[in-house]
């Protein structure tokens, strides 16, 4: 770190202004809000709490770091083996991956510290496992286990996990980390069998050898931009997208990222033109048909600045159409121009290919090991309380496994609000809203955007996200001491002191009661 400092110091001197900063920034964050490792007793007179964690992705070992810090006993449950479990999807996609967004919005935890802006698949995963070995959770991790049930046991109340009580003990609390991005989804072509090159998923890219071939690459999401990028740097002599959809890109810059994440609304408003406009003019420019017709805030947008420049310089095409069928040496494409919808007629020509790449998304993880009554009619994912507790059980917290699509990011400071919240509620259930008022919540916010196309838990922005979790401590007075804990994870000790004071004059209550 220090030598590539000292190079960037000559070769760059602002850019190593910037990285120090930045590497100044990072400490400063790990040393002011990275949570202990080792828990003062400070639950002394609380009953210890127990945690089930389900995946072992920067979601679940964040979440699993945060309650080991705040005096909770945790196991990790992970479906896949070390290797290609620990770290979750970034075990598993090619090593030349990375992050679209900047890496100062994609800190899962506290104590992360990123080496580069725009870090790959390596840096990402090595951070999930040092903060995996830091807060110990090794001893607490069970790899290889699919968890396949979670049951209330009738005499306890609490969870357990695959119905084996034996073996793995009863829960207080769970966090379903289980991520939105599974296996990789591989759908068949039509005539697929015809195509006499190679047929891959664009996360199984690496050793690929695509010097000089042609590349068609299917489908228009930010795999398919990887996808595209791999082939330019591969040498690829001939770069086809072939997209059926058009999505929103937007420059690849903090600023730019974070203005539009300011849209507290969380939804197309009647200002959205303006960045819109914006988008249209000054980046798309002479690429304006791609450009999608639906709204901006109302998809994931891509964050890439380099793709336009390489679609102008010619070496990659993007290509808006329905595949008909593969040929041979290609696929027949209907290419559609841009106000004809999917399916509809256009202009058919085979696109000569050596290689398919399917960069058609990944299956999404199931949350069908959860109770029944988690999923109710009208209350279902994403539609739950702050999107991730199903209204009929407050001690389950499906941690970034209910996203779809959002401004923001996945791996950012909002695990650990989330996580505080679940802990918030099972200590002090002063603080817990009952199943009526988390539904009224939900109603509350599907009404004030009932204009947006997507549904109100569709799509959010993180000024949206962070709305939510301001208003809802706010609402709730007995929430109020738990504030900073919940928005910034300190002052811990002080809730529980109140919390036992307010149990024991409860108990006081009851008594005078009886
Ligand atoms: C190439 C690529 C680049 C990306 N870049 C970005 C980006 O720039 N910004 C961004 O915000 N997002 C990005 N993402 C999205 C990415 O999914 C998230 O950012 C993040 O990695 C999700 O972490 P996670 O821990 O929630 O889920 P995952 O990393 O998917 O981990 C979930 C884990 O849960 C396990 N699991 C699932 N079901 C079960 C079960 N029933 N029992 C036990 N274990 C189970 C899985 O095996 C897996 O290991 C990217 C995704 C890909 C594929
Ligand atoms: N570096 C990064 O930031 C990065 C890189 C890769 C992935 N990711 C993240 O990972 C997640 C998945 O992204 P992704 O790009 O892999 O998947 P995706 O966003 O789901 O996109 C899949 C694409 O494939 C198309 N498609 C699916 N089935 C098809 C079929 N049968 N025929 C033709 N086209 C088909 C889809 O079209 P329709 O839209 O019309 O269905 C879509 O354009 C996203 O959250 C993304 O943000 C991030």
């Amino acid at each position: 770190m220090a030598k590539s400092l000292l190079t960037l110091f000559i070769t760059n001197p602002l850019l190593y202004l910037f990285s120090t900063f930045y590497v100044i920034f990072q400490n400063l964050i790990a040393w002011v809000f990275g949570p202990s490792r080792f828990p003062k007793t400070f639950d002394k007179g609380l009953p210890k709490k127990r945690i089930a964690i389900i995946g072992a992705g920067l979601t679940g070992v964040s979440s699993a770091a945060h309650c080991v810090s705040h005096g909770f006993e945790v196991q990790i449950f992970e479906a896949r083996g070390k290797e290609k479990g620990l770290g979750g999807i970034w075990s598993r996609v090619n090593s030349t991956s990375a992050l679209q967004i900047h890496s100062i919005m994609y800190r899962f935890h506290p104590t992360v510290r990123y080496k580069h802006a725009y870090p790959t698949q390596q840096e990402i995963r090595d951070q999930i496992v040092e903060l995996w070995k830091r807060y110990s959770l090794e001893e607490h991790t069970e790899f290889g286990t699919p968890v396949t049930s979670i049951k209330k046991a009738k005499s306890s109340g609490k969870w357990v996990i695959n119905d084996h009580p034996e073996k793995y003990g009863s829960f207080d609390g769970v966090i379903t980390a289980v991520g939105v991005c599974g296996d990789p989804k591989i759908p068949s072509l039509p005539d697929q069998n015809q195509f006499k090159g190679t047929i891959c998923h664009s996360s199984d890219l690496d050793g690929k050898d695509i010097k000089g071939k042609r590349a068609l690459i299917i489908g228009g999401g930010a795999s398919a931009i990887e996808a595209l990028e791999f082939a330019v740097h591969s040498g690829a002599s001939e770069i086809d997208v072939l997209s059926r959809s058009d999505k929103w890109v937007i420059p690849r810059n903090i600023l730019v990222q974070s203005l539009l994440a300011c849209n507290i609304w969380g939804e197309e408003t009647s200002l959205a033109w303006v960045p819109e406009w914006l988008l249209h003019k000054f980046f798309y420019r002479d690429l304006e048909d791609i450009a999608p017709e639906s709204g901006l805030f109302t998809t994931t947008p891509m964050a890439n600045s380099d793709l336009f420049n390489l679609i102008r310089e010619g070496k990659a095409r993007w290509l808006r159409g329905d595949i008909v069928s593969v040929k041979e040496d290609g696929i027949l494409f209907n290419h559609r121009s841009k106000e004809v919808p999917k399916g509809g007629s256009g202009r058919e020509r085979v696109v000569p290919g050596d290689i398919i790449i399917m960069a058609t998304g990944f299956k999404r993880p199931s949350l069908s090991f959860l109770p029944n009554d988690a999923f109710e009619e009208n209350y279902s994912p994403p539609d739950w309380y702050l999107q991730v507790f199903p209204p009929k059980h407050l001690s389950i917290c499906a941690n970034n496994s209910t996203y779809v699509n959002a401004i923001g990011t996945v791996g950012n400071i909002h695990i650990g609000v989330y996580t505080r919240f679940l802990l918030m509620f099972l200590t002090d259930p002063l603080t817990q809203p009952t199943e009526g008022r988390m539904k009224t919540w939900i109603d509350f916010t599907r009404w004030m955007k009932q204009g947006a196309p997507p549904g109100a838990f569709d799509f959010f922005t993180y000024t949206e996200l962070l709305y939510w979790f301001v208003f809802l401590v706010l609402v709730n007075p007995f929430r109020w001491k738990w504030a900073l804990f919940i928005l910034f994870g300190v002052g811990r000790t002080l809730p529980l002191e109140v919390v036992r004071e307010e149990a024991a004059f409860r108990k006081k209550l009851e008594k005078q009661h009886h």
